[in-house]
């Protein structure tokens, strides 16, 4: 479709041709919304509730089909169901006025099941929150059963807490240098304790976040990252903030600088992210049980490597977005290293065996978990 044809299309439109890429084509909800915008034609009034249609339909996917599955009798089309969300949304979740709610999306359905469509949402907009049962907290809070289970395995009592809050949206959190950056991120980066003139190692530093935050006091940062498309965010980000940190393009498997040759090396590991699902709508549909194993090798390769790069007496600090065992605390330590547990002066920790983990309902923040690590040898 050209521009032309796109420009002013409704706000529910373009909400449904973005969650039918992301719902038939997988993609990333992120990646696929801000060109649908821009070429929508639509203001930004509407553009925030295309947004908040579009990642709030994605994450309660399951709690829609949940209700809509009370009133149908068989499976709808791909296309009708993609329309049955995204009403069914609007109704329960979004406190859209239910006439609005109805009569707008209906038009969105394919004509051949405009009548069962609003038949289907006129019985949703009648129920009353007393009357909506769940058949599970994986249904209520529309997570796979898989995610409940492991936070449940977990975090025990916390985990519905954590799970409740994570499909809340994020409040935006800026440093006093302007950088917009989780509170539990800010906390990392200063748990690093970086003096002035120290060398620093940051070994999978984009988008340049903690990197940046280490840099601003005055530390001499080196920061990598493996892929090349994201090196290059981190010095845009270093570039914006003024800042000279020196950014390279390196695999933290092999890092290519002499052994013992940093004061302090941040492991920003990639992980599975489970404590950061409030950040990406559709990041709870994708992430499988078996990538937190093939994560928790990869990281503990990463840790090794990392190890080796620190100086004797220097630190190194290990931290994901992710608030599960596998991949922190049942790392091993590296050897010729001891564990810091002196508690970290800021951010609301919670000890976790010998690390330290924030939980999103502590302080709304992502969920982290931070382990310190001393070189004795
Ligand atoms: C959690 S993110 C880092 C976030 C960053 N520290 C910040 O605060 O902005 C993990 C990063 O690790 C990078 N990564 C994954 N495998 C890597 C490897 N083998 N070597 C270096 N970087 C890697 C990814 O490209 C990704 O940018």
């Amino acid at each position: 479709m050209n521009d032309a044809a796109t420009v002013n299309r409704p706000a529910r439109r373009v909400a449904l041709d973005a969650l039918r890429r992301i719902e038939d084509d997988g993609a990333y909800a992120n990646l696929v919304l801000g060109p649908m915008l821009s070429s929508s034609g639509l203001g930004d009034m509407d553009r925030r509730f295309v947004t908040e249609l579009v990642y709030g339909t994605t994450r309660m996917r399951r709690a829609c089909d949940s209700i809509i599955d009370r009133f149908v009798t068989s499976a709808p089309d791909d296309a009708t169901r993609s329309v049955l969300r995204l009403g069914a949304y609007q109704l329960v979740f979004a406190g859209v006025a239910p006439h609005a709610a109805v009569s707008e999306t209906v038009g969105l359905a394919p004509k051949r099941t405009r009548g069962f469509v609003n038949a289907v949402l006129r019985k949703v907009a009648r129920l009353s929150a007393a009357e909506m049962s769940w058949p599970s907290d994986g249904a209520r809070l529309s997570y796979p059963d898989w995610i409940v289970e492991t936070f449940r395995e977990e975090l025990g009592d916390d985990a519905i807490p954590a799970l409740e809050r994570m499909n809340q949206a994020p409040p935006v959190s800026e440093r006093a240098d302007g950088y917009v950056q989780d509170e539990s991120s800010q906390w990392v980066a200063a748990a690093v304790e970086a003096t002035a003139a120290e060398r620093v190692l940051d070994v999978c530093a984009a988008p340049g976040g903690k990197a940046t935050a280490i840099a601003t006091g005055g530390a001499l940062v080196v920061a990598g990252d493996h892929r090349s498309g994201r090196v290059r965010l981190v010095q845009e980000n270093s570039r914006k903030l003024d800042l000279d940190i020196a950014v390279v393009a390196a695999d933290g498997l092999m890092p290519p600088f002499p052994p013992e040759s940093f004061d302090a090396v941040l492991l920003d590991a990639p992980c599975s992210g489970l404590g950061a699902l409030r950040r990406r709508a559709d990041a709870r549909w994708r992430i499988q049980t078996k990538d937190i194993s093939e994560l928790a090798a990869l990281q503990g390769r990463l840790l090794t490597a990392s190890a080796e790069m620190v100086r004797p007496g220097g630190r190194l600090i290990y931290s994901v977005c992710t608030i599960t065992a596998a991949e922190s605390v049942e790392h091993a330590t590296p050897a010729g290293f001891e564990v810091d547990q002196t508690p970290p002066a800021t951010g609301t920790w919670r000890p976790f065996r010998q690390g330290w983990r924030v939980l999103p309902h502590d302080a709304d923040t992502d969920g982290m978990v931070m382990i310190r690590y001393r070189r004795t040898t």
